[in-house]
């Protein structure tokens, strides 16, 4: 993937709520791309995170495409919600989902971008029918629930592989991956072929502030572009 190509998403899940316009402004100026929500119902992962108002108040903060990634049980439920509230795209997992193709045409039918998300555990195969429904794949590189937590090296084969689905079955498909991103982990990923990189305790939680926590991030993918030149 090369380097200009690669887009950065800002978790805010390690955000400091207490000010998180400033940290979401600090974030845009330091050039991010998107704008992730991470939303959890204490179901589909023993956590809890954000709802409706947080992405409706993220929409007010930021002109940012916002992606809201749903770890939630049923969220066929809560898709108009999430919509009306200022998504660009929804996130939605294959796990526990019976009807993952209703809910993809339901996304599109709400005229938002559409993402399918995978476990560590799950394989990419499961996504060879739907590929060419969506806008997004999003391959997990923790078990989601809880942010800073350690990327998954064994992830990176399963990267490689959804690329080469990618060109074969739908070019121009986004691979985002979440969970342990940071300076180091980036630049496996890029090489590996995502082209989006959800970034939270990377961006938010660096000793020197929102701006180092970026450009380290990009620092790294530039060099992952450059190695592969
Ligand atoms: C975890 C969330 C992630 C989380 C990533 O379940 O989906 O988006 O914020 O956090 P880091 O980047 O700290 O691993
Ligand atoms: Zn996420």
């Amino acid at each position: 993937m090369e380097k200009d190509t690669v887009k950065l998403s800002a978790s805010l899940l390690s955000a400091d709520i207490s000010r998180l316009g400033e940290q979401v402004a600090e974030a845009e100026r330091a050039g991010v791309d998107r704008l992730h929500a991470d939303v959890m119902d204490g179901r589909f992962v023993p956590n809890l995170a954000a709802g409706m108002p947080g992405v409706t108040g993220l929409r007010r903060m930021s002109r940012l495409p916002l992606e809201t990634h749903l770890m939630i049980s049923d969220p066929d439920f809560f898709l108009e919600g999430f919509a009306e509230a200022g998504s660009d795209t929804l996130l939605v997992h294959w796990e526990g989902n019976n009807n993952l193709s209703r809910t993809v045409e339901h996304v599109k039918a709400l005229g938002k971008r559409v993402g399918v998300v995978i476990n560590p555990a799950t394989p990419a195969s499961v996504l060879e029918e739907i590929l060419p429904e969506i806008d997004q794949v999003l391959v997990m590189t923790v078990n989601p629930g809880f942010g800073n937590q350690k990327f998954m090296q064994g992830m990176l084969p399963k990267i490689r592989r959804v690329r080469r689905m990618i060109e074969e079955l739908h070019p121009g498909c986004d691979l985002e991956v979440d969970g342990g991103i940071r300076p180091a982990t980036a630049a496996l990923v890029v090489e590996a072929g995502a082209n989006v990189l959800a970034a939270g305790s990377a961006i938010f939680g660096d000793a020197e502030g929102v701006t180092a926590g970026v450009q380290r991030l990009r620092e790294s993918i530039s060099r992952a572009g450059l190695s592969r030149a």
